[in-house]
């Protein structure tokens, strides 16, 4: 036995010797049992050791308070002799953590999934792989076999279940990270991820949880709003609510009353203001809120230009000669539920602009990181632009092209533009020499 075991099994006949019925369990089965066999047979003991080390340890909350299941949990299964998920849910936290579960579910965090799940880019993926991909991050809003959504394990993560660990903006970087949306290198490289680097001392510089989890809230979502997730929100007085709907750019995004912007901007100026001026960071954030105005319209450029090309029947290929959106069908989709594969190039240009370089821009500014705003973000969107727009005139001038050679084959006549005036101008000239060889005679 190593020093680990014995300790584990010290800990083991502790917990055998003075559990008190305290948590009293579904199955009402003793919680020592578990912690003994898997002790004495170091069946998985990495979990063993976290577990031992966590807060649950030492009040006695064991592996059964959490995985004891009923025969009408439809994730239960016999472990030797006893009814046991591998899953326990928020629905077994909220027994003992009722308010940080009512929280989280306020928070857009428990809808991870749900939205997740609605997109054409998850149908899109072959339905073997999606495990590795989108459900790694979504799964933050995974819905269990009780019905009950979120994983709690994101932040402190299983079995040490630790509140600190939570607090660090590491807890955050797995999922908020990549090119559409790199929160951890905004904020890591930003003046305050740079002064927590340095001493890690969150009364000096904030951290994730400082803005968006005040006051210990598991609801992330307060404080946001025209930044919110994906392509962010605009202000309209008639939509209200959390709806994605086509902005004034045609880009599709939520829209948020006024009244909700005011409320948000509030909650996170007061936040701010613990640090700074108020009026210093009310124009920071007002900067930002026009970054993402300017930006989202340069996006709405190239969509107006690609809806031309397609009313014009000039996309390569069109909707209809490709296989069909999974949640759209053969339609043009920009934004949304655009898709990345069977798409026409241009297409692909604007994904990456408004998916990529677009969220840059303002996610950056919203997150006090110049070089993500301007390099990344704003001259990325610029020179995507102009692409998009060369795109657009070589596409034009092919259809041109190809609508002469096709009337040449036809035998008509082909209808070069200009060629008319060019033929006028030799006619002129023909009849001018004609006059004046005349007049010399
Ligand atoms: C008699 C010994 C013994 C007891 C009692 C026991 N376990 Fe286990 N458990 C094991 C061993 C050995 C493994 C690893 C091999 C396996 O998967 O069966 C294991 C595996 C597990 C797994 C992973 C199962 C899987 O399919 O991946 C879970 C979860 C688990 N135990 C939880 C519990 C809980 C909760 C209790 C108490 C209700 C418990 N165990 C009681 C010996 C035991
Ligand atoms: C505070 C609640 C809690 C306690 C206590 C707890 N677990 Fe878990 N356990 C979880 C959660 C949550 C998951 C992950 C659920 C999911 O994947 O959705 C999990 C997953 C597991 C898994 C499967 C995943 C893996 O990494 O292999 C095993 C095995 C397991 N627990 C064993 C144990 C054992 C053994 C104990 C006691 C030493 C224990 N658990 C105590 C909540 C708990
Ligand atoms: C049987 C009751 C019970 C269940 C079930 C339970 N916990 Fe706990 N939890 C506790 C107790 C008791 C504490 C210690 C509270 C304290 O120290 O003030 C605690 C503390 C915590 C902490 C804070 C640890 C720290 O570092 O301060 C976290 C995080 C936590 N639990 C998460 C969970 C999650 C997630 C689940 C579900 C997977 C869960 N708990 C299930 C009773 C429970
Ligand atoms: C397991 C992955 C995962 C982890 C870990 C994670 N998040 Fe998220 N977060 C998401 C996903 C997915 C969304 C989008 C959910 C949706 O709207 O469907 C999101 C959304 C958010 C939002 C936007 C809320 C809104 O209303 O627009 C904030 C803020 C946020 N997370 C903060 C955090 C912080 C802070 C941490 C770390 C303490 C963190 N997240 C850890 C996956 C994660
Ligand atoms: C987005 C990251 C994140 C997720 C997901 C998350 N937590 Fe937490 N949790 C935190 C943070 C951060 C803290 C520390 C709050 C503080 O005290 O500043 C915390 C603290 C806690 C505490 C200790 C509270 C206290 O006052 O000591 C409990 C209990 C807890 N969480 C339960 C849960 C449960 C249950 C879930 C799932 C519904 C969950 N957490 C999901 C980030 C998270
Ligand atoms: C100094 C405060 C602050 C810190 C620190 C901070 N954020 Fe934010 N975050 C904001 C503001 C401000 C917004 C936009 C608010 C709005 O919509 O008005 C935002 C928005 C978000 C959003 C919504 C999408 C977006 O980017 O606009 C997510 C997700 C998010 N933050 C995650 C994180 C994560 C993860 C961290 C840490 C790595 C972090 N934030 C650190 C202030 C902060
Ligand atoms: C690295 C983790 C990660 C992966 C992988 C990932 N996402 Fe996300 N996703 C997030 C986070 C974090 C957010 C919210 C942050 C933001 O938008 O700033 C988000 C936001 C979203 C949103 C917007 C939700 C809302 O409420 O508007 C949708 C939809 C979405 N993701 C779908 C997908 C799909 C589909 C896939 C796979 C094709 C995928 N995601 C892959 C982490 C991830
Ligand atoms: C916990 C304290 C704290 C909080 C909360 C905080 N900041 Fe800061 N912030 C700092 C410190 C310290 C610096 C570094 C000042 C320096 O560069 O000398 C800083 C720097 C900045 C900078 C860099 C430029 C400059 O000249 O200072 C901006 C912009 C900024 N903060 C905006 C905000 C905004 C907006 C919020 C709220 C969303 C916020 N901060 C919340 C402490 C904080």
């Amino acid at each position: 036995m190593n020093k680990i075991s014995i300790g584990l099994a010290i800990i083991a006949f502790f917990l055998i010797g003075f559990s008190t019925a305290a948590h009293a369990q579904k199955n009402e089965v003793k919680d020592n049992a578990c912690v003994g066999c898997h002790t004495m047979t170091g069946a998985t003991k990495g979990i063993l050791n976290d577990w031992s080390m966590s807060k649950h340890a030492a009040n006695n909350v064991t592996c059964n308070s959490c995985h004891a299941a009923d025969q009408e949990d439809k994730d239960s299964f016999t472990h030797n002799g006893r009814l046991i998920t591998k899953t326990p849910s928020p629905g077994d936290c909220s027994k003992c953590h009722p308010d940080q579960v009512k929280q989280f579910n306020a928070g857009k965090h428990s809808l991870g999934w749900t939205k997740m799940e609605a997109t054409s880019r998850y149908k899109a993926i072959p339905e073997e792989l999606r495990a590795s991909m989108c459900e790694g991050c979504h799964n933050i809003g995974k819905v269990y076999a009780d019905g009950s959504a979120g994983k709690c394990d994101s932040c402190h993560t299983r079995h040490l279940f630790s509140a600190e660990e939570a607090r660090q903006p590491e807890a955050c970087a797995t999922c908020h990270m990549g090119p559409d949306h790199e929160q951890i290198d905004y904020y890591m490289t930003s003046k305050h991820g740079v002064i927590f680097d340095i001493d890690r001392n969150t009364t000096r510089a904030p951290t994730c949880v400082t803005c968006h989890a005040d006051g210990g809230t598991h609801d992330v979502s307060q404080g946001i709003t025209l930044g919110t997730v994906s392509q962010g929100a605009f202000i309209s007085d008639r939509n209200s609510g959390n709806d994605y709907v086509t902005s004034p750019d045609g880009i599709v995004m939520r829209s948020i009353t006024r009244e909700d912007f005011n409320s948000g901007r509030t909650t996170m100026l007061s936040i701010c203001s613990r640090c700074h001026s108020e009026s210093f960071a009310r124009d920071v954030l007002e900067r930002a809120d026009e970054i993402k105005r300017q930006s989202d319209a340069k996006v709405g450029e190239a969509i107006k230009i690609i809806s031309d090309l397609y009313n014009d029947g000039l996309l390569d290929p069109m909707p209809e000669n490709r296989p069909p959106n999974p949640v759209t069908g053969n339609k043009l989709t920009l934004t949304g539920h655009q898709t990345y594969s069977n798409t026409s190039g241009i297409e692909a240009q604007l994904f990456e602009m408004y998916k990529y370089a677009l969220i840059h821009a303002w996610k950056g500014a919203y997150h006090m990181n110049p070089d993500y705003a301007h390099w990344y973000g704003w001259a990325q969107l610029n020179l995507d632009l102009d692409k998009i727009k060369a795109e657009d005139r070589r596409l034009r001038r092919l259809a041109e092209l190809e609508k002469a050679q096709e009337a040449e084959k036809t035998g008509t006549k082909a209808k070069v533009p200009g060629f008319e005036a060019f033929a006028a101008v030799i006619a002129l000239a023909a009849l001018v020499s004609i006059i004046l060889i005349r007049k010399r005679r």
